[in-house]
């Protein structure tokens, strides 16, 4: 991918906005210097000494009105600001502040840092605000769910789903659902057209049948209109609300763009879809009480009707496409590394001998597969950061930062630092095995406290199994050896369609 801001005009524009004078910015961050030789992890969990304020906090160029924004243009762009991020990282220090026109946000990339921000973390925790995903609830009198919701509505709600979906013991009676979704993803030999389409099909079939009990026939060669209506829908709106995210919403609202009004069209189908499926589910368990997901949470709390259609539409909308991905990115990298995949075919050959059906308890017993996940996460993240919005003044490394700071946890950028991780560019899923232990704040692909992501555990299950159900059956090969790199799309994805293949065992 090529930067669409050419190199040398810009550099030239760049140089001049230099020789005018720049607001001074430290070189560099002190916090967390590289850690002494240790086993078990230590935090400052608030600074040595006096805490700076944080306008000293080191940083890029900080222009009137634009900030950094076109020096992130210039490396490439949003979609490789992923990199952008890790350079100012490696230059400024494990903590950095940066403006992107009016969006000021504090950068941490080190485990201390996050651990540090962990064990202050509030009751509530706050992300960035969707401000756009908010503007249609509002403008349609539908709920927020977990991804927008905030302080004691987002802990009623997250209470009411934790337990179905955090629990090892609930979450491994799904296996069922998952193991009939994969039996369906036969994938046809050789190298498969578009895998990134079909691999969201796999994940979203699961989804809609551990939540619904509904099978929509995505995997099958006619699927039906509802089904497609609802991943074009999805896809349109993702693509409509970075625009407003950048532009005031309630423009947009007021003066009816196109862009408003193609957001909100796609999410009328996406809600009109997520009720009839609850709706019909939970008239369905009336007749016949069970002790199915949907209708066991809504029974057993205090949600409305509205609070559930809106809590599982996010639900679905942060399960399809992260859990897709990171299959994608662990048969790449098994694709890369031929012997990784044979140590890993073993052990799924000696646990289910003759090609038996995976199931969930015995994957207790997988240590290598769980390690090859883990591994495939850490060099090949699907989602790089998230972020806070800190809801009281908090001192973090040597800084004191006010109520009200965006912070960006940098959790790619724990991955591939050296002082977290041995050789971190390869591929060495025995790394998790060793005595020696990683810390574990270097290590949160599914982000890290009360806010983490509610659907790991799921989300685990389903790439563990597909896993087994597809290294059972087939070899995964590299049709080509050529890098591959990697774009910022909202997540990390390919640069370009996967040059892997399936032989038939
Ligand atoms: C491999 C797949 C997945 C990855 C990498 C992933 C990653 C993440 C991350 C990084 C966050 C932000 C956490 C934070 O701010 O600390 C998050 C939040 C969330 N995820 Fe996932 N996720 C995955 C699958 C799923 C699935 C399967 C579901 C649904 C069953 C789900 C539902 C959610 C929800 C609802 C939130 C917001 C939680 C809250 O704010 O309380 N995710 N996810």
């Amino acid at each position: 991918m090529t930067s669409p801001v050419s190199k040398s005009p810009l550099a030239a524009f760049l140089q001049l906005l230099r020789s005018l004078g720049q607001p001074p910015r430290p070189v560099t961050s002190t916090a967390c210097p590289p850690p002494p030789p240790r086993d078990v992890p230590i935090c400052p969990l608030v600074a040595r000494g006096k805490a700076q304020d944080a306008t000293a906090l080191p940083g890029p160029a900080n222009w009137p009105l634009l900030g950094s924004l076109l020096e992130i243009l210039w490396k490439g762009g949003l979609k490789k600001q992923h990199n952008t991020l890790a350079e100012y990282h490696k230059k400024y220090g494990k903590i950095f502040r940066m403006k992107l026109g009016s969006f000021d946000s504090v950068h941490l990339g080190s485990p201390c840092l996050l651990e540090a921000l962990y064990r202050n973390e509030s009751a509530y925790p706050q992300r960035l605000e969707i401000k756009p995903w908010k503007a249609y609830r509002d403008y349609r009198n539908e709920a927020y769910g977990l991804l927008i919701l905030e302080g004691e509505d987002w802990q009623r709600v997250r209470s009411a789903f934790q337990k179905k979906l955090m629990k090892p013991a609930e979450i491994m009676k799904q296996d069922n659902k998952i193991n009939e979704v994969c039996s369906r993803a036969s994938f046809p030999g050789g190298h498969i057209e578009d895998l990134y389409s079909e691999l969201n099909k796999w994940s979203f079939e699961s989804i809609c049948l551990v939540l619904y009990e509904k099978r929509f026939g995505l995997l099958q060669k006619n699927a039906g209109d509802e089904a497609l209506n609802f991943i074009m829908a999805i896809k349109t709106m993702m693509s409509t609300f970075g625009r407003m995210m950048v532009t005031p919403v309630e423009l947009h609202r007021s003066l009816n763009t196109r862009v408003w009004q193609a957001h909100t069209l796609a999410w009328d189908t996406i809600f009109k879809s997520v009720k009839s499926s609850i709706d019909s589910q939970l008239e369905k368990s009336s007749q016949a009480p069970g002790t199915d997901f949907l209708c066991d949470i809504y029974h057993h709390s205090q949600l409305s009707r509205k609070e559930l259609y809106a809590a599982v539409t996010e639900l679905q909308l942060a399960a399809v496409e992260t859990t897709a991905n990171s299959l994608m990115w662990i048969l790449y990298n098994l694709s890369r590394n031929p012997h990784v995949q044979q140590k890993l075919l073993k052990e799924i050959q000696r646990m289910f001998p003759e090609n038996q059906t995976p199931r969930a308890e015995n994957l207790r017993n997988m240590p290598y597969l769980k390690a090859c996940l883990k591994e495939s996460m850490r060099l090949t993240p699907t989602v790089p950061f998230t972020t806070r919005t800190l809801d009281k003044a908090t001192v973090l490394g040597e800084y004191a930062l006010p109520k009200g700071t965006v912070l960006t946890l940098n959790t790619q950028v724990l991955g591939s630092n050296e002082d977290n991780f041995e050789d971190p560019s390869q591929f060495r899923p025995e790394r998790w095995l060793q005595e020696k232990k990683i810390n574990p704040f270097a290590h949160l692909p599914f982000g890290i406290g009360k806010r983490m992501c509610i659907g790991r555990r799921l989300a685990e299950l389903q790439l563990h199994l597909a896993l087994c159900w597809i290294v059972q059956k087939y070899d995964i090969v590299a049709t080509d050896n050529e890098p591959v790199g990697i774009l910022h799309l909202g997540i990390l994805v390919p640069s370009r369609e996967l040059p892997i293949a399936f032989r038939q065992r």
